[in-house]
């Protein structure tokens, strides 16, 4: 697909960045649309962050190029800044601040009047459920803090927006709420740039992913794309109490055309079929209906593993992306 000029937010072109031996960055290419929520995925140590601070121009380029908003990194630093919210991987906050100074301090600095950087941080501080709160923000719970150091990347309305690992270390609460706030931004033409290495995260939340490992980008797609290319087949895993089940079962499948495959499988005592199949859960709910509604009451026990991102970066790189 050809995407014209003025819709691109971001072009990366064969970015490097060295440190001595370690390519931290190692020719990173990409176009990123205006508008789109794009994560770069990838484990501890695959260039995420490097990337972002080269991106955000705070670290200079061993080689190569990136225009942000139509400026390059490399000549358009003040430009740029003014273009960019960034909500770092470390939290930066002023702790002898209040929550609203803070947000208001980077408000002010952005050119806002005193009147409107009041307006907006109240606004930005309730959407981010820490408004009213008038102690200094280092006796802040860690959630707390990350979700003002959120506020403070997001109250001047930035073009594009890069989020370094923005629920690290957050209670699933917490997440849930920093997620939600990400989804409403998708919703104000707003470009987002998340670096995660939590397929969970990015799988919900993106419009397209670029898998990252040693500072490649070794695929990208939407995460439906991902999954189908390189991911695995379902499976479900079937238990009977009795041999004669597991054989009426087996009949059934071969005339499921979905089904991949299946084997027998030895689990302690069980009788255990384990079932690959392609396709979404539609397709998990008709091969119940073809394939074992009859014998349903036979069924000791089921399991089911579907297709993830998990999947295709074990697929592509014979790592787990957690390790
Ligand atoms: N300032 C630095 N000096 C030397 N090595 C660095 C520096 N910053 C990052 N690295 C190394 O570069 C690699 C990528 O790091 P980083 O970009 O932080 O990865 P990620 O954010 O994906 O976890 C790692 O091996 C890291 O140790
Ligand atoms: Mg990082």
């Amino acid at each position: 697909m050809s995407v014209s000029k003025d819709s691109i937010a971001i072009e990366i072109k064969d970015l490097k960045k060295h440190f001595k031996e370690v390519k931290a960055v190692d020719g990173v290419s990409l176009k990123i649309r205006k508008g789109e929520l794009f994560s770069i995925l990838g484990p501890n140590g695959a260039g995420k962050t490097t990337l972002v601070r080269m991106l955000t121009t705070v670290l200079t380029p061993t080689a190569g190029d990136a225009n942000v908003y139509g400026f390059s990194i490399l000549t358009g630093k003040k430009e740029i800044v003014k273009n960019i919210g960034v909500c770092p991987q470390v939290i930066t906050i002023y702790e002898v601040l209040k929550a609203e100074e803070n947000v208001e301090f980077i408000a002010i600095m952005h050119g806002m009047t005193r009147k409107e950087a009041k307006e907006k941080t109240r606004t930005i501080l309730e959407a981010f459920g820490i408004a009213g709160r008038k102690d200094w923000s280092k006796r802040f719970s860690g959630g707390m803090q990350r979700r003002l150091n959120l506020a403070m990347s997001l109250v001047f309305e930035p073009k594009i927006l890069f989020l370094d690992e923005p629920t690290a270390g957050l209670d699933p609460q917490a997440r849930r709420l920093v997620w939600d706030y990400i989804r409403d931004l998708k919703n104000r033409d707003i470009t987002i740039i998340l670096m995660t290495h939590d397929m969970v995260e990015a799988d919900s939340l993106s419009d397209r992913i670029a898998f990252i490992d040693q500072g490649k980008i070794i695929a990208k797609g939407t995460p439906t794309e991902l999954k189908e290319k390189y991911g695995s087949d379902n499976a479900l895993e079937v238990s009977f109490i009795n041999q004669e089940d597991l054989e009426i079962v087996k009949n059934n499948l071969k005339n499921i055309p979905f089904v991949v495959n299946w084997s027998e499988i030895s689990r302690k005592e069980r009788k255990t079929l384990l079932i690959s199949f392609q396709g979404g859960l539609k397709n998990l709910m008709r091969l119940l209906q073809q394939g074992l509604i009859d014998n349903i009451d036979e069924v000791e026990n089921m399991k089911f593993r579907q297709n993830s991102l998990e999947d295709v970066f074990l697929n592509l790189t014979g790592k787990r992306l957690r390790d």
